[in-house]
C-alpha cells in the first residue's frame, strides 16, 4: 500500500527535475550504473582488473569514481554517470553491459505495520552439524544486542568463515559473537543516489534502524529465548528455525530503499565471506534473468553451493504477481498459522463479529460508542481510507471510525483517527483482502474485520440513524482452524517470465509472525510511537522467506553434501497441500481451496524434508541447458552466468525437460475462434530422480483434482533404486482436449516406496 505513494512521489520528483534541467539546458544528472565487463577480453597491458576497470571508466567519464567493484555477482563495477557517458562507456571494448540501477523494496505488507502470530513448527532435533552452517541475510541490518542473538550454546565460529563485523555508527567488532558472526553495510549506491546518510536519523553501519532485518534474521536463526511476547500477546519461547546456525547481516536496505548496486555488493561479499544460505526478503519487478541483479547474484551463489531463498512478493491476490522466479532460487509465498488475536465487535443491534487486533492499551468503555464511516466524515474523495489529516474532527470526535484498507499503512490510519479525536477504529476489508485478518499494535483501540462482516457492519451504519458499536480485545487464541490458509497478499503464479516453471515453490508462515525487533523504533515504526519492544508481530512474504532459509540451514547441516537444488527439492516434495481432513489448503482471499499457483508444492514440512527419499537434483550445467531452452544468446547467457556457452544449434533444448520438482503445463488454445481442431494435444515432460535414502522400489500415482481435463501418463510406472545417489529418469505425457482460454486445472504426481511420498504439483493453464 506504501508503494503507489512512493512511486507517485518519485514521479513528481522526476518531473520536477526534468523541468529544472530543460530550463537550464544543463548536462543531465548522474545516475548509478552497474557495468559488467568481459573478463576474458582484458588487454594484456593491464596488470589487474581494477586498473582495467578504472581505465575503461575514465575513458568515458574522466571524473567518475568507482562505487563498488564486483567479483562474484558480476565481473565489473558500479559508478555514477550521465546518460551520455553511460552510452559512451557501453561502446568501449570489453564492456558487456551498462545497466541503470534500480530500487527494490522489502517484502513486508507495509513497512510500519504489525500483525500477530506465532509459529507451530515442530521442534527439530538440534544437530551439531547445524552449527557449521552460516546464513547470510540481506536486509536492513541487525540490532546486535537482541536477546535472540545470544551465543550461550555455541562453539567457536567455523574456521572457514571470512566475514567480520564492520565498524560504523554505534557498531563495531565487539557487537558480534558466536551467533551473529558478521555484520556489514553497503551504502555507497544509496548515498550516491540520495545524498550522505544523516547519522541522526539513520546509523551508517549494520545497525538496524527499521526492525525488518532483525525480524528476518531472528526468524531464520534466532537462539532460544524464554518468555518472549509483544505486550503479552503471542507469549512463549521465541526461537528461530535453525537455533544452532550462525548468522551474518548484510545491510543493503536503508530507510530510503534498497539499491541494486548495494544489493550486488552485499551478495558479492556474502559469497566471498562463505555463507551457506542466503536469505533475501527483497524484490523488484519481474525482468529477464540477465537483467535482474538478484537472479544474477543468486546464480553465482548457487554455483558455489549456496542455497538462495527469497520472498515471492506481496502482490497478491491477483494472478501473475510474483517476483524472484529464477529456477535456481527458492521462491517462498506466505500462509497463516494456527494462532489469532481475536477482537469482537458488537453492533447496537446485538450482532457480534470476530475481528483481530494486537491493541494492548486501555480498553474502550463497556458502553456502546457511536460509529461513523470515515467516508462520511471527511472532505477528501478518498476519505474512507483515513489518510493523514483527512478526517473532520467534529464528525469523528469520541466515535469509533470505520476505515477501509489500502492507500496507507494500517497503523498510520489508526494514528490519523487518533489525531482527529476518534475513540477507536474498525479497519474493514474490501474484496481484494477477503477474510484476511491482520493484527496490528495500534496506537488506539482498533480491530480489523473480514470482508463479509465488513459489508454487514457498513450497511448497518448506513441505514441506522444512531449506529453504535463496542470492541472487546481477547488476547491470543491458539489452535485456530483451518490453518494454514494462503495469505491474500502472497504473490501468485502463473510465472509470467517462464510459464513452464511453476512458482512460488512453496509457502511458509508469513502472517502475524513474532520475532526480534530493533531498539530504534516502536512496533508501529511510526515516529510518534514511543513504545519499545524487543519482539514484534508483522506479516509479509518477507517473514515466510527466512523461515525457509532457516529450514534450509537445518537440511544443509543434516546433509552437507546436498546441492541447493536437492535441498529445495526435499522441501518441496514433502510439502503438504491439504489439511488432515483431506481438504485442499484454503485461500483466504476467496475462502475457496487454493491452487499450486498460490502455494506451489504446498506448505513446508521440515521434519519430512529431512528424509525425502528421492530428490530432483540440478547442477550448473542443467541451468545452462535451461538458458539454451529459453533461446538466450551466448551474450545473454554470459550476462546471467558469467560463463561462455554456445548452445548447440543442432540440439533440441526444452524447458519441459528441466529437472524441476514441480510441473507447469501451459496449453495454447490457438485453434481458437471458428474451426479449430479438436484433436487432442500431447506434451511430454521428463524428469530425473536421485535416491537419497535406502534402496527401494518407488511406484507412481497421479491424482487429479476436480474433473480431469488432461490425461496424464507416467512412464515407467515403477523405479527401482539399488544404491544411494542412483539416478532414474521418467517421462509424463499430458494429453489435453480443447479448453476455453483462461481455464486452469491441477493434478499431482507422487512417487512412493510405502514410506516416503515424493510429491509434485502439476498446474495446467490454457492461454
Ligand atoms: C565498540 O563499541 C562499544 C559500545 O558502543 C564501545 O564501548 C567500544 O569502545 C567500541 N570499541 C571500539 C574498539 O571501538
Ligand atoms: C455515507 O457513505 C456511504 C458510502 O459512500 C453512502 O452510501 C452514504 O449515503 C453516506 N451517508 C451519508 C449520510 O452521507
Ligand atoms: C526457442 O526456439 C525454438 C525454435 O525456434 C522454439 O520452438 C521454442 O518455442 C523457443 N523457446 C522459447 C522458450 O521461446
Amino acid at each position: 500500500m506504501k508503494l503507489p505513494i512512493c512511486s507517485t512521489l518519485l514521479l513528481l520528483l522526476l518531473l520536477t527535475l526534468s523541468i529544472t534541467y530543460s530550463k537550464a539546458q544543463a548536462q543531465q544528472p548522474k545516475k548509478t550504473y552497474i557495468i559488467h565487463m568481459d573478463k576474458s577480453s582484458m588487454p594484456a597491458a593491464f596488470s589487474d582488473h581494477l586498473t582495467w576497470f578504472d581505465s575503461s571508466l575514465k575513458s568515458a567519464s574522466p571524473s567518475a569514481e568507482i562505487l563498488y567493484t564486483y567479483k562474484h555477482v558480476a565481473h565489473g563495477f558500479s559508478t555514477r554517470l550521465t546518460p551520455q557517458e553511460a552510452h559512451a562507456l557501453a561502446n568501449k571494448p570489453g564492456i558487456l553491459s551498462v545497466t541503470p540501477e534500480l530500487k527494490y523494496t522489502l517484502h513486508t505488507t507495509r513497512t510500519p505495520q504489525f500483525l500477530g502470530l506465532s509459529k507451530s513448527t515442530t521442534l527439530l532435533p538440534a544437530s551439531a552439524q547445524q552449527s557449521h552452517v552460516i546464513i547470510g541475510i540481506l536486509d536492513t541490518g541487525v540490532w546486535p544486542e537482541h536477546r535472540s542473538l545470544h551465543d550461550a550454546s555455541l562453539g567457536p565460529v567455523p574456521a572457514s568463515w571470512k566475514g567480520h563485523c564492520e565498524t560504523g555508527d554505534n557498531m563495531n567488532s565487539t557487537h558480534c559473537n558466536k551467533k551473529l558472526i558478521g555484520a556489514r553495510f553497503f551504502s555507497r549506491g544509496y548515498e550516491a543516489a540520495l545524498g550522505p546518510i544523516d547519522s541522526k536519523t539513520e546509523s551508517k553501519s549494520a545497525r538496524d534502524d527499521d526492525g525488518h532485518g532483525t525480524h528476518t534474521l531472528t526468524t531464520a536463526a534466532g537462539s532460544v529465548v524464554p518468555e518472549a511476547s509483544l505486550f503479552g500477546l503471542a507469549s512463549g519461547t521465541a526461537r528461530g528455525m535453525a537455533t544452532q546456525a550462525r548468522v551474518a547481516a548484510y545491510k543493503v536496505c536503508w530507510l530510503g530503499g534498497c539499491f541494486t548496486s548495494d544489493i550486488a555488493a552485499g551478495i558479492d561479499r556474502a559469497i566471498e565471506d562463505g555463507v551457506d544460505v542466503l536469505s533475501m526478503s527483497i524484490g523488484g519487478s519481474l525482468m529477464e534473468y540477465y537483467r535482474d541483479i538478484i537472479a544474477i547474484g543468486s546464480f553465482t551463489a548457487m554455483s558455489r553451493g549456496i542455497l538462495v531463498s527469497t520472498s515471492a512478493g506481496n502482490g497478491g491476490p491477483s494472478p501473475g504477481t510474483l517476483s524472484n522466479v529464477a529456477p535456481w532460487i527458492t521462491t517462498v509465498g506466505a500462509g497463516t498459522i494456527d494462532r489469532d488475536f481475536p477482537a469482537y465487535i458488537t453492533l447496537g443491534t446485538g450482532k457480534t463479529f470476530a475481528g483481530a487486533s494486537l491493541y494492548s492499551g486501555k480498553p474502550l468503555s463497556d458502553s456502546p460508542l457511536p460509529v461513523v464511516y470515515a467516508g462520511n466524515a471527511s472532505k477528501s474523495s478518498v476519505g474512507y481510507l483515513c489518510l493523514q489529516d483527512s478526517l473532520i474532527r467534529e464528525k469523528v470526535s469520541g466515535k469509533i471510525v470505520i476505515c477501509e484498507r489500502g492507500g496507507s499503512p494500517r497503523v498510520e490510519k489508526g494514528l490519523a483517527v487518533k489525531l482527529a479525536g476518534g475513540a477507536g477504529m474498525i479497519l474493514v476489508n474490501n474484496e481484494a483482502f477477503g477474510e484476511e485478518l491482520v493484527s496490528d499494535a495500534h496506537l488506539l483501540p482498533a480491530a480489523s474485520l473480514g470482508q463479509k462482516s465488513s459489508e454487514v457492519l457498513k450497511s448497518y451504519v448506513f441505514s441506522s440513524p444512531n449506529p453504535t458499536a463496542k470492541i472487546a480485545f481477547r488476547g491470543t487464541e491458539l489452535d485456530v482452524q483451518p490453518s494454514p490458509v494462503v495469505a491474500a497478499f502472497s504473490s501468485r503464479g502463473p510465472n509470467a517470465l517462464t510459464p513452464k516453471i511453476l512458482k512460488p515453490d512453496l509457502i511458509a508462515p508469513g502472517v502475524n509472525i513474532l520475532a526480534g525487533w530493533t531498539g530504534a523504533v516502536g512496533p508501529t515504526g511510526l515516529t510518534v510511537d514511543q513504545r519499545h519492544v524487543s519482539f514484534n508481530i508483522i506479516s509479509g512474504t518477507s517473514m515466510s522467506c527466512p523461515h525457509v532459509s532457516g529450514l534450509a540451514a537445518i537440511l544443509k547441516g543434516a546433509h552437507p553434501q546436498w546441492s541447493p537444488a536437492a535441498i529445495r527439492s526435499a522441501l518441496m516434495t514433502t510439502a503438504y497441500s491439504s489439511y488432515k481432513n483431506g481438504e485442499t489448503i484454503h485461500d483466504v482471499a476467496t475462502g475457496q481451496p487454493a491452487t499450486p499457483f498460490d502455494y506451489g508444492a504446498g506448505h513446508v514440512d521440515p521434519v519430512a524434508a529431512l528424509d525425502p527419499g528421492l530428490v530432483y537434483d540440478a547442477n550448473v550445467d542443467d541451468y545452462l541447458t535451461f538458458f539454451c531452452a529459453l533461446n538466450y544468446t551466448s551474450f545473454q547467457i554470459k550476462l546471467a552466468t558469467r560463463r561462455d556457452i554456445a548452445c548447440d544449434p543442432k540440439k533440441v533444448y526444452r524447458v519441459e525437460d528441466f529437472n524441476y520438482p514441480s510441473f507447469a503445463v501451459p496449453f495454447e488454445t490457438a485453434s481458437g475462434i471458428g474451426g479449430g481442431s479438436d484433436a487432442a494435444k500431447t506434451v511430454k515432460y521428463s524428469r530425473v530422480l536421485t535416491n537419497v535414502g535406502a534402496p527401494g522400489t518407488y511406484k507412481a500415482s497421479v491424482v487429479s483434482s476436480g474433473s480431469p481435463k488432461v490425461k496424464i501418463v507416467v512412464e515407467p510406472q515403477e523405479l527401482r533404486f539399488a544404491e544411494l545417489y542412483e539416478k532414474k529418469g521418467y517421462t509424463v505425457s499430458f494429453t489435453s482436449t480443447s479448453m476455453p482460454s483462461g481455464t486452469t486445472s491441477f493434478a499431482r504426481v507422487e512417487w512412493t516406496d510405502g514410506k516416503h511420498r515424493v510429491g509434485s504439483p502439476i498446474a495446467f493453464s490454457w492461454t
